[in-house]
């Protein structure tokens, strides 16, 4: 068992500061000696290793618990050096990057060979993004190679999105986490798919597909979320889904159709004994559920509300999220509910999340989730 360190950084400094700090030298010669050091990006937490060392990629498959046919996304500090690890780089891609890099967007390329076949999974492209976090860029700048990271979660967990997080999935698996405070966004990247046309969206995320068309112009890019046009085969997005599961059953509540069902669900549940349900739901739609509860007589002390940002900020909800599924513990809650979220904007990555943590098909439309294998 390793002792995993703590290194602590100041959040707020700028990436040339952080650049010569302590905590960050000795993170990147951690990660330069073929260690694991988790870091905070603007998404959620990642758990480095150098992409290049094949001995590195195969300790972070095992310190997850990672099925080996799921590949990694390569971090670099600048669009240029994609050069490094993708070859035949599509215009699309550095029209993409000249708008949103560093961001939340993961493009996927065909591959240039130099990455570690294994954090690939054998495939012939590579998922690259370039972060826009200080911390994680100033990381990748000390560690002077490109360094693979997924979410640093044990697979099939939340992805974490704060070090203590990281702590309570790998704490003695990994050498280090650099603490730099929550993660911005709270989901995880953008996936696109760009080696097709229309490019597709493997995975939602906060660079919405409307912010892609704009660059890419309309009908660009598929999105697998849209409701599916007349006649127009299912999409696959060619990915395994995954699932972001909470340790107590999820289900999807509608308070626009059937409110009544709802409240009739929760009123039985509560008569029960046992751990009462949870109610993840926003400032809004609590209350919403709340005046339903009461106005329909069901004595709702009991349930465990647990509130996941507000409506009319959608960033707060996708900042909250994963938070939320973590606290929901057995022992004090039978199974928790998520008041459903109309599917614009933010909310879209957000649902695609909560489907897949609820077991439900990732996009509507789409057949149901296999049993297994269920990585992430
Ligand atoms: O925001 C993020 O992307 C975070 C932070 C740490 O950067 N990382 C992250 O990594 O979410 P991970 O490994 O948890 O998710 C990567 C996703 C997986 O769904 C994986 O299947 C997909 O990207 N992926 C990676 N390489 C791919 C490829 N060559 N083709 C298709 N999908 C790929
Ligand atoms: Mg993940």
């Amino acid at each position: 068992m390793t002792v995993t360190r703590v290194l602590v950084v100041e959040p707020h400094a700028p990436e040339t500061e952080l650049l010569t700090a302590p905590a960050i030298r000795e993170a990147a010669a951690i990660l330069r000696r073929g260690g694991l050091v988790a870091f905070p990006t603007e998404t959620v937490y990642g758990l480095g290793a150098v992409a290049t060392d094949a001995r590195a990629v195969a300790r972070l498959f095992a310190a997850k618990g990672r099925p080996a046919d799921n590949p990694l996304i390569v971090h670099l500090a600048a669009a240029e050096d994609a050069v490094r690890v993708a070859r035949d780089i599509p215009p699309e891609a550095w029209r993409l990057w000249v708008r949103y890099a560093p961001g939340p967007l993961t493009l996927v390329l065909p591959s240039r060979g130099t990455v570690a076949p294994a954090a690939l999974a054998g495939l012939p492209t590579v998922a690259v993004r370039i972060p826009a976090h200080p911390v994680a860029r100033a990381l990748i700048r000390a560690a002077g190679a490109p360094i693979v990271a997924p979410s640093a979660n044990r697979s099939g967990r939340p992805s974490p999105t704060t070090a203590a997080h990281v702590l309570e999935d790998l704490a003695g698996r990994i050498d280090a986490v650099v603490d730099g405070g929550p993660a911005g966004i709270g989901l995880e990247s953008t996936v696109l798919d760009v080696t097709r046309r229309p490019a597709i969206v493997l995975r939602p995320g906060a660079v919405t597909v409307e912010m892609l068309e704009a660059v890419l112009g309309d009908g660009a890019v598929v999105d697998p979320a849209a409701p599916l046009r007349e006649g127009e085969a299912p999409r696959s997005p060619g990915m395994k889904y995954r699932h972001y599961a909470p340790d107590v059953p999820l289900a999807l509540l509608d308070l626009e159709d059937g409110a009544g069902a709802a409240v009739e669900a929760l009123r039985a549940l509560l008569a029960g004994s046992g751990p009462p349900p949870a109610v993840l739901a926003t400032e809004e739609d609590a209350a919403r559920l709340r005046a339903l509860l009461a106005a329909a007589g069901v004595p709702s002390d009991r349930l465990r509300w647990v509130i996941v940002g507000r409506r009319s900020e959608p960033q707060t909800v996708a900042a909250a999220l994963y938070g939320a599924f973590r606290s929901l513990r057995p022992e004090a809650v039978s199974r928790a509910f998520f008041v459903r979220l109309p599917e614009t904007g933010l909310f879209r990555a957000v649902m695609n999340r909560v489907r897949k943590a609820a077991g439900d098909p990732p996009f509507p439309g789409q057949d149901a989730a296999p049993a297994a294998p269920a990585p992430e």
